[in-house]
């Protein structure tokens, strides 16, 4: 968060304003600034736009975007109490001809058994650390189990959770959910990121790959500006990997740091302490805006009594030396006390209540189109290999409403499919690769998501990349080649800079350049899903030969790509929010587009400078 006068002129916003100063170059003719795009979103990871402006013309035209957010904000909620424009959107060809029968059976046989194994690990992360630590911590420590307590706190069963595989097929293990259950869920109507741990998974402590599942959720909650609850229940750090866990940037230390910034960026948070609070993990209850904690199960300290023996010889329980009486009595460190943990969830719900958020319009049930098509067929769809790929626009008529689709520059460079239409009622700009991303095609996609910017509307990319990039075979390919990359340069600027919010779906493949260019995890979308028959990988399982690797070399990297590339391996170490089956996609990018329009709705948004402080 700063604000700061350069010049004159004021420049607002909540990113680290002193590496913008340092990228700042004075020339005699032109101020050049660097400034991070989406600064109205409030998103402090996406980078970078350069902007020039004549000396003397307000820098702040140029940085508007911060300077200008009250007003768009305000702007955006009365929009969402305007009745919408009509549309007739003309119906798109969603049915199957004869002719891809075959190629349709093929990826329906290969969905079958990704989502074979799919279920096979939901039943996995959901034993969470196995049959006795749950009795452990069910009979002997009287503690109520994750999803249990989720449900209990949220107003349903219909949460969307966020990356349940990570944390499986990792070199130190598999760990159930990385020991952590994180995700979207309403409570009294308002959607809130939750960050709960699961004490059944050696009592809760934190592996590298819980610290980044955090992260990601304290991510998410800052992008979409969602509250953001704690479930707390950890030993601190999985001692084993503390190198892995405490000393760099991205590590334990920064779920500390966000929390101290989403407060300023008044993004509340609620902490509710149901089981051990230990070490690192004491923090997060005391840098909370509100914190519950529960009688008897939660103990907050920085050592607990037997590092207090080792110390001193004095024997203390752990309820006298951190337990609820004594955090809600004596030191002040949380502010509700709770007899039990079903008492803990009220309180949280009334706390959610104070919040100034008005709830979004429901759009009435029955006005909204189902698509034409059943969503069951989506499993067909879903591409075994790049080879396998139908039509893009079967795709899109399973999941927009009443399967329309306004397509835009319908002629030009057609294997990338770009257009208009409503999922659940929401206009959105769906991207889909329709074939290889070639020079006509990243300049068709950047003119679409510079349009969708500039409206506002929030785009959909729908990823199928090709296998491997372009092969310069010729003079003719070198320039195609040259024209292609410049082309796809320009789209990836378009994405990374597009304010509007960005969902990405991998349906197919997510290879180099192309998957960069169609807003793959390093260009920041608000949330991205695989498939389970996607493959994330530099080039596609099957290539090293065409790449000019030796016959027995590229056997071993076609193995070693096989099994790097398949959707689960990757979600398993977090590089995406979830697998998703393709049969549920409208319904959670439905639920995605209400979760990030819900920020219009927060009516005390204006931007503190600092955090709330515990005093
Ligand atoms: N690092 C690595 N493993 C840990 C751990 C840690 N910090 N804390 C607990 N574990 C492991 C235990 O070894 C045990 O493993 P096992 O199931 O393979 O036997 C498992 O987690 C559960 O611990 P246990 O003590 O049996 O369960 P519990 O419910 O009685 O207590 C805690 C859970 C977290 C309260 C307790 O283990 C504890 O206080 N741990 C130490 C916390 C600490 O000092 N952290 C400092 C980190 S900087």
């Amino acid at each position: 968060m700063y604000r700061c006068i350069l010049r004159g002129l004021s420049i607002e916003g909540c990113v680290d304003v002193s590496s913008c100063l340092r990228q700042q170059r004075v020339s005699d003719k032109k101020w050049s600034v660097f400034t991070r795009s989406r600064l109205h979103h409030r998103c402090i990871h996406s980078w970078i736009s350069p902007v020039t402006a004549d000396r003397g013309q307000p820098l702040t035209h140029f940085l508007s975007a911060p300077i200008m957010h009250q007003q768009t904000q305000s702007k955006s909620m009365s929009i969402a109490r305007r009745k919408r424009l009509p549309s007739a959107f003309p119906v798109v060809e969603g049915a199957l001809h004869p002719i891809q029968n075959h190629v349709f059976e093929l990826n329906l046989k290969n969905s079958l058994v990704c989502q074979e194994r799919y279920h096979k690990y939901v039943a996995q992360v959901q034993k969470g650390g196995g049959e006795n630590a749950v009795l452990r911590h069910t009979q002997r420590n009287k503690k109520l189990l994750v999803r249990d307590r989720l449900h209990r706190l949220l107003d349903d069963e219909d949460y969307l959770e966020l990356s349940p595989f990570a944390g499986l097929g990792l070199p130190y293990g598999d760990i159930p959910s990385a020991g952590c259950l994180t995700g979207i869920g309403r409570i009294n109507g308002l959607w809130c990121v939750f960050i709960a741990n699961d004490a059944t998974v050696k009592g809760g402590t934190a592996y590298p790959i819980t610290v980044k599942k955090q992260l990601r959720a304290q991510d998410v909650a800052m992008q979409n500006r969602l509250p953001c609850v704690y479930l707390v229940d950890s030993g601190g750090a999985f001692l084993p990997l503390q190198s892995e866990i405490f000393p760099d940037k991205n590590q334990g230390g920064r779920t500390f740091y966000n929390e101290a910034v989403m407060s300023a960026m008044k993004i509340p948070q609620v902490a509710i302490v149901c089981g051990s609070c230990t070490a690192g993990g004491a923090y997060i209850p005391t840098m909370a805006e509100e914190t519950v904690m529960v009688h008897k199960i939660g103990t907050i300290f920085l050592g607990g009594p037997p590092l207090v023996k080792a110390a001193t010889g004095e024997e203390v329980t752990p309820e006298d030396l951190g337990g609820a009486r004594l955090h809600a009595e004596v030191s002040g460190c949380v502010d509700h006390f709770a007899t039990v943990e079903q008492d803990a969830f009220e309180a949280t719900r009334n706390i959610i209540s104070t919040l100034n958020f008005e709830l979004p319009e429901e759009v009435e049930a029955g006005l909204v189109e189902e698509p034409l098509h059943s969503s069951g067929d989506l499993l067909g769809l879903a591409p075994k290999t790049y080879h396998h790929s139908l039509d893009a626009k079967l795709i899109v008529s399973r999941l927009t409403d009443g399967s329309k689709f306004q397509e835009f520059k319908a002629r030009y460079g057609t294997t990338l499919l770009t257009g208009f239409g409503r999922i659940d009622g929401h206009l959105v700009g769906i991207v889909a690769n329709n074939g290889e991303l070639t020079c006509e095609a990243s300049l068709k996609g950047t003119h679409f998501v510079s349009l969708c910017d500039q409206r506002d509307v929030p785009l959909i990319f729908l990823q199928n990349t090709a296998p491997h990039p372009g092969l310069t075979l010729s003079t003719d390919k070198a320039e195609a080649n040259t024209n292609r990359l410049k082309a796809q340069g320009s789209m990836m600027s378009a994405v990374a800079c597009a304010s509007t919010p960005r969902i990405t779906v991998v349906i197919g493949g997510c290879h180099g350049a192309d998957s960069y260019a169609m807003c793959g995890r390093a260009f920041d979308p608000n949330f991205l899903f695989l498939w389970p028959n996607a493959r994330v990988s530099l080039v596609a399982p099957g290539c090293s030969e065409a790449l000019g690797h030796e016959e027995e070399e590229a056997v071993q990297l076609d193995k070693k790509l096989e099994d790097e590339s398949s959707a689960f391996f990757s979600s398993g170490r977090l590089w995406d929010d979830g697998v998703i089956l393709p049969q549920d996609t409208r319904k959670i990018l439905s639920n995605c587009l209400k979760i990030i329009k819900q920020q219009d709705y927060q009516i005390s948004k204006e931007k503190q400078r600092t955090p709330l402080l515990r005093l």
